[in-house]
């Protein structure tokens, strides 16, 4: 009952932003992403008998309670789907900045969700790969698949219709999302606590909600077509309408800091020096530049040069998730 496996991050070209069911997290609106080759993470998940409680080690370190009821909550669905009771030693590594907005959340339920199943010997498709691991965070459901994938809001109360799909292979496309890392400490407000103020106060939640369809409809267009100023005007202003939605919440929910607006800047600045790249912000200070491979290595030593940047990684769209053989973590 043991079993590895190994997810990679993605992020949101249209982002997901609100819930309609925060207990199955089921989203208020469709998103589409890309899957990143750099960032992943890496579990083991082993179910023993004999264990009074789940047992979480993240980086090499014992996680801290809040993190191994989280993974153990999150284990609850697996076993259910399973009819065990037994308790689990989780383990994970992860090579993303942790909670700095980079998703590393995504990573780690796909990884533990398809560790997970396969230890208990699910036999799960890809979508209900996908609904299990939205159920640890919703973002996660996207990085069952590699390449461009859409999660679909689904309208059923169960959420067995709001899951991922792919759209286009990580071999489709040959762009490149250039992470340019502010900050690599925890983020004030967690996604799940900037969705709840934003849902529930925020004035522009509803009109952000109807514009996100058509978006989504757009992305897969411009993906399909690799029409990248289509996609990446659309991406940069997605997230531009996510931030001024979390910002009209009361309390408002801010996650630049200097460093992320100087970052959003230069790349207006790069474009009009005829250098095409578009930004796009997750629930985090770090700034993600869109870009076409020829121009990466450039684009990465400007950004390299804003202050307040710490580091810039180059990625690639990235592969789904995988079964591996057992290795030391
Ligand atoms: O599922 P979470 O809690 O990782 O929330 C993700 C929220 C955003 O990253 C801001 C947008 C998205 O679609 O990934």
């Amino acid at each position: 009952m043991q079993a590895m496996a190994r997810a990679h991050s993605n992020i949101a070209l249209i982002k997901y932003w609100g819930k309609r069911d925060e207990t199955l997290m089921l989203p208020a609106n469709s998103s589409v992403s890309m899957t990143l080759d750099a960032f992943y993470t890496t579990t083991t998940v082993s179910f023993e008998s004999g264990l009074t409680q789940d047992a979480f080690f993240l980086n090499h370190r014992a996680a801290t309670e809040s993190e191994r009821l989280k993974v153990s909550r999150f284990l609850n669905h697996a076993r259910a789907l399973a009819g065990t009771d037994k308790r689990a030693v989780v383990t994970s590594v992860n090579e993303v900045p942790t909670a700095a907005g980079l998703a590393s959340s995504a990573s780690g339920f796909a990884a533990l969700a398809a560790a997970a199943a396969h230890a208990l010997e699910l036999d799960l498709d890809p979508s209900a790969l996908s609904r299990l691991a939205r159920l640890g965070s919703g973002s996660a459901c996207r990085s069952v698949y590699g390449g461009f994938v859409e999660w679909q809001k689904g309208t059923r109360a169960d959420g067995l219709d709001s899951y991922g799909t792919p759209i286009a292979s990580e071999s489709h496309w040959d762009i490149r999302m250039v992470v340019a890392c502010v900050s690599a400490s925890e983020k004030g407000v967690s996604s799940r606590e900037g969705m709840r103020r934003t849902v529930a106060t925020s004035p522009y939640f509803e009109p952000w909600v109807k514009a996100a369809e058509a978006d989504v409809t757009t992305a897969k267009e411009a993906i399909l077509a690799r029409d990248f100023t289509r996609l990446g005007q659309l991406a940069e202003a997605n997230a531009l309408k996510m931030h001024a939605t979390a910002l009209g919440a009361n309390p408002p929910v801010l996650y630049w800091q200097e460093a992320t607006f100087a970052v959003m800047r230069k790349v207006q600045k790069l474009r009009e020096a005829g250098l095409p790249a578009y930004f796009t912000i997750d629930a985090g200070p770090n700034v993600v530049v869109l870009c076409e491979s020829k121009n990466s290595s450039n684009l990465q030593r400007a950004l390299a040069d804003v202050p307040g940047v710490m580091d810039v990684v180059v990625c690639s769209p990235g592969p789904g998730v995988a079964d591996l053989e057992e290795v030391a973590l």
